[in-house]
């Protein structure tokens, strides 16, 4: 199992949009095992999105985060990561495909609803900048056996 360090953004917040959105997740069979609303400290920001330093809009990018609240996830699945990137779709909704997050929620080339782990080296280490050890809970949920075949003993 695999666990991908999900943030609604600001935008997604305002909108009114992260009951919508997380239900996707649920309904796809993800599980919900860590969760919380704040507002993200500029440091936390600048280090979220360290890769981008540099770029173009990595200023307005650590501004936007930081400017209103967000909601954090941390969501545990089979290949969980991927699953959640196509899920979201293409990074701005403008060409997003429709049936994806960002292809169903968003027009704009800068906002876009949702950020999730790009790699299982990125999921570590976000989900450790997001979350406490003690935030994130083992469980299992009762309906397991009907999401995933456990007939060998895996998920599968
Ligand atoms: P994210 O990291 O937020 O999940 O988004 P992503 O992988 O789809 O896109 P990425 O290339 O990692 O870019 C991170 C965030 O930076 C903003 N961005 N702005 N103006 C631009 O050209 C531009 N490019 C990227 C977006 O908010 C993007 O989500
Ligand atoms: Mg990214």
């Amino acid at each position: 199992m695999e666990r991908t360090l999900i943030i609604f953004k600001p935008d997604a917040v305002q909108r009114g949009l992260c009951g919508q959105i997380l239900t996707r997740f649920e309904n796809k069979g993800l599980q919900i095992v860590g969760l919380k609303f704040m507002t993200i400290a500029r440091q936390t920001a600048e280090t979220h999105y360290a890769p981008h330093k540099g770029k173009g809009f990595y200023e307005g990018l650590v501004k936007f985060m930081t400017s209103s609240p967000v909601a954090v996830v941390a969501l545990q699945g089979k290949n969980a990561i991927a699953i959640a990137r196509k899920m979201m779709g293409a990074t701005f909704g403008s060409n997003a495909e429709p049936g994806t997050i960002r292809g169903d929620f968003g027009v704009s080339n800068s906002f876009n609803l949702i950020h999730g782990s790009d790699s299982v080296e990125a999921a570590a280490k976000e989900l450790k900048l997001f979350f406490r050890d003690d935030e994130l809970v083992d469980w299992t949920p009762t309906i397991q056996a009907w999401i995933y075949d456990m007939a060998k003993g895996t998920p599968e």
